[in-house]
């Protein structure tokens, strides 16, 4: 990353079968990961600054925003983590646990200037809403913008349409993936990374930087190359 793009460290955390699914095809809760993932996932959470989500997590998953375990509450300085929630429609339930402020941190919705106002109303005393970008959010000026509040280390947890539009841009720094193994199938069952995809010849290439195992579990982390 260069130094005059002022932005956070972008790392992006997900989980997949070995044939590469997020989730099933009917987009249940992914439960395919062990236990260890979980300490795993909460230990880069407690890395992180910020945690970034997309707006279709969130209305399949609505997953907590926190670090969960109890140990790596307990080994862990800061584990306030700012929330993030991506999403051109705003379209997030009110009782969403992105909204859950009892673990400290803010909750900031980013969206687009086509947003109307009325939408915007039903975020008031909930979360922060910024507007960047006409059609679908701009991602590098939100990413400036966490950098401007202090954000320097930004986990993104997905799902596929947030990762594609973070690495198209070239916006990610490093993955970590985790090899549950299990199958799932399924055509329309999400992948790590949904968009339209590249063609063959702009593939982007990562670097293996670590891998662990824990059973039969494997943990990658690449650095993804520009
Ligand atoms: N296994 C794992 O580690 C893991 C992790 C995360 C998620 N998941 C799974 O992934 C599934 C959801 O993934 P997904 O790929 O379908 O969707 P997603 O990436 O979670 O959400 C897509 C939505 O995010 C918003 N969005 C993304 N990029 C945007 C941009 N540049 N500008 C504006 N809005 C943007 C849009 O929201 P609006 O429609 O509101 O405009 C879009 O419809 C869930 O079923 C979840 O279980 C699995």
């Amino acid at each position: 990353m260069g130094a005059a793009t002022e932005r956070p460290f972008v790392f992006i955390n997900m989980a997949m079968t070995v044939d590469g699914k997020i989730t099933s095809a009917k987009r249940e809760y992914p439960r395919f990961s062990s236990p260890h993932d979980r300490i795993r996932m909460d230990r880069l959470r407690a890395s992180a600054d910020a945690l970034m989500v997309a707006a279709g997590t969130v209305r399949a998953d609505n997953p907590t925003f926190h670090v969960r375990t109890k140990e790596v509450r307990e080994e862990t300085e800061n584990p306030v983590l700012h929330r993030v929630v991506v999403s051109a429609s705003g379209e997030i339930p009110v009782d969403s646990r992105f909204f859950d402020a009892s673990h400290g941190g803010d909750s900031i919705l980013v969206t687009t200037q086509a947003l109307p106002d009325p939408k915007l109303a039903s975020f008031e005393g909930r979360a922060e809403v910024w507007r960047f970008g006409r059609r679908n959010v701009d991602l590098r000026a939100t990413l400036g913008a966490l950098r401007e509040r202090g954000v320097r280390r930004l986990l993104v947890e997905g799902g596929g349409e947030l990762n594609w539009s973070l690495l198209r841009l070239d916006l990610a720094d490093e993955l970590y993936v985790t090899i549950a193994p299990a199958l799932l199938g399924g055509s329309d069952a999400p992948t790590l990374l949904g968009g339209v995809g590249w063609p063959m010849k702009e593939q982007r290439r990562l670097r293996l930087l670590e891998l662990e195992r824990e059973g039969d579990e494997l943990y990658g982390r690449y650095a993804i190359e520009t």
